[in-house]
């Protein structure tokens, strides 16, 4: 079983902390060069991707709205710039905003829908040719389990989430025999600063909730995204994924 990465190229959404900085982490220690694209300065990461430039493997800082067509491409043309080749697409930028549907304002349903959902198409769309020329490539979308479970508050969230399955089994579907394998991941709640806005009494209820009784931890999910972007997961075409400490058992 071959987990190494070395001298792969991956691109990272909003990876400049969080689970999107864990999985570029692990994509590192796996031998694969890193490009961090993140709507946040590099001032603002958890983590200092400008001391891995000229590193190797090397790791880089590219600030980019996902959500936006002109900066996605710039953020596709840099890596080819930079690297000439991009062999996985993790596509885990995404927010978090809790209202009842009656409350929801329509820019905030259509900003949810934007960075969560918007945001995978657009970066495929823009890695996909270069894929395409090599027939080669891995895709691996962050969706959540609130794509399966909902939640009262979460409508909008959980149904961006709910397309991001959907587009991940059908773009699966569209380019498997090209070479490239698109698949997800579905986290329960894991500790990261998305959890900071949730009441205290919702977390009591959604630990009690859990088989596990806890939260997960970023190190608990990155290895997923190893596995799914290594040649150990040939076989693996538009599964959905779920370190969710057993919420959800599809
Ligand atoms: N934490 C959880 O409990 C949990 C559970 C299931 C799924 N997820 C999903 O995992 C992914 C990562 O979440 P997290 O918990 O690490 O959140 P986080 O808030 O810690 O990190 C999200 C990162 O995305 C970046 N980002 C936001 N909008 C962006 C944009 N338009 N363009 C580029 N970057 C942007 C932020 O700057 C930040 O660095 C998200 O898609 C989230 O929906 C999280």
């Amino acid at each position: 079983m071959d987990l190494r990465l070395d001298g792969k190229v991956a691109i990272v959404t909003g990876a400049g902390q969080g689970i999107g900085a864990g999985i570029a982490q692990a994509y590192l220690a796996a031998g694969a060069n890193v490009v961090v694209a993140d709507i946040a300065g590099p001032q603002r990461a958890s983590w200092d991707v400008a001391a891995l430039e000229g590193r190797e493997p090397r790791g880089m800082y590219i600030k980019s709205d996902v959500a936006d067509e002109a900066q996605v491409q710039n953020m596709v043309e840099r890596t080819m710039a930079a690297f000439g080749q991009i062999d996985i697409l993790v596509n885990n930028a995404g927010v978090l905003s809790q209202a009842p549907v009656v409350d929801l304002t329509v820019a905030e349903w259509d900003r949810m829908m934007s960075i969560n959902l918007r945001s995978v198409f657009l970066c495929c769309h823009e890695v996909l040719p270069h894929m395409l020329a090599r027939k080669s490539g891995r895709i691996i979308n962050i969706a959540s389990q609130l794509a399966y479970l909902g939640g009262a508050g979460t409508a909008h969230y959980s149904a961006s989430k709910g397309g991001v399955v959907s587009f991940t089994r059908s773009l699966a579907r569209e380019v498997a025999r090209e070479g490239i394998l698109v698949n997800g991941i579905a986290p329960g709640p894991i500790e990261t600063s998305m959890q900071d806005n949730t009441q205290t009494e919702w977390r009591t209820w959604k630990m009690g909730l859990l088989p596990l009784g806890r939260f997960g931890e970023v190190e608990e999910v990155a290895p997923t995204a190893v596995f799914l972007a290594s040649d150990a997961a040939s076989f693996y075409v538009g599964q959905i994924l779920g370190p969710n400490g057993g919420d959800v058992m599809p």
